[in-house]
């Protein structure tokens, strides 16, 4: 049985007054909560029920890399989790899968799961691509030996992110199937317990209907993590 994940990316949003909406989350039994800080908050709200992660980090261990943070930086100051690959830092830092897949063998070697956000743009989704997109992302990504505890996949169509627009439950289905399958057909056992979330203006509204969805997980939630009140309701539909 794969436990359900929920999953805030504050984004580069959150103050140190913004750390009573994490002491305000619930976490059920059932479920594991995980917020995505900034990494400035990252040591400050590790330690508790919550799990934190990092949004980012560079490939390598140390080194001169002006602004950048390691994993083992992260492991360091608490985290349990780092988000790789999110559409965000594909854009603005021109990420690359080899990128990612580098980032994700950091991220394993610090000790931190790895969840690696695929998805796929409006116009590839018009073109008809978007199996195609997100299985050439999945392959290039994910390393090899990948395991069910060390590794997360998050399924975030760009043009789903922070728009309000959401696919059909069906195309959601049928994305995740397909990933899915190539888990399995990859990494075996491992790849039938590795957790798949979905991503893109999930908001308690739409949360029970898209957690109904076979082989989603959970979800990746950016806008609607900044506020308690909206995250545990996200998260009580997963219980
Ligand atoms: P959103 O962001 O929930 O605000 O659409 C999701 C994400 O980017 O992870």
């Amino acid at each position: 049985m794969r436990r359900k994940l929920a999953a805030g990316n504050w984004k580069m949003n959150g103050l140190r007054a913004d750390m009573a909406q994490v002491a305000a989350l619930n976490v059920p039994a059932g479920v594991d909560v995980l917020i995505c800080p900034p990494a400035t908050l990252i040591a400050a709200l590790a330690g508790g029920s919550v799990r934190i992660g990092g949004q980012d980090c560079h490939a390598k261990s140390s080194g001169a890399h002006t602004g950048d943070l390691s994993a083992a930086m992260l492991r360091d100051a608490g985290a349990d989790y780092v988000i790789l690959g999110h559409s965000e830092r594909r854009a603005d830092h021109f990420e690359t899968d080899a990128d990612v897949a580098a980032k994700t063998q950091s991220a394993w070697a610090a000790g931190l799961v790895a969840v690696v956000c695929l998805g796929e743009s409006l116009a590839q989704r018009e073109a008809g691509e978007t199996l195609s997109v997100v299985a050439r992302q999945l392959a290039a990504s994910v390393p090899d030996g990948a395991t069910a505890a060390q590794l997360v996949v998050a399924y975030e169509p760009i043009w789903a992110i922070g728009t309000g627009l959401v696919p059909s439950l069906a195309q959601i289905e049928e994305v995740h199937s397909a990933l899915r399958r190539d888990l399995v057909a990859r990494f075996g056992d491992e790849g039938a317990g590795i957790r798949l979330l979905y991503g893109g203006s999930v908001k308690p509204s739409n949360a029970a209907e898209i957690f109904a969805v076979a082989d989603v997980d959970g979800a990746l939630v950016g806008g609607a993590s900044l506020k308690a009140a909206d995250f545990n309701a996200i998260i009580s539909a997963l219980e």
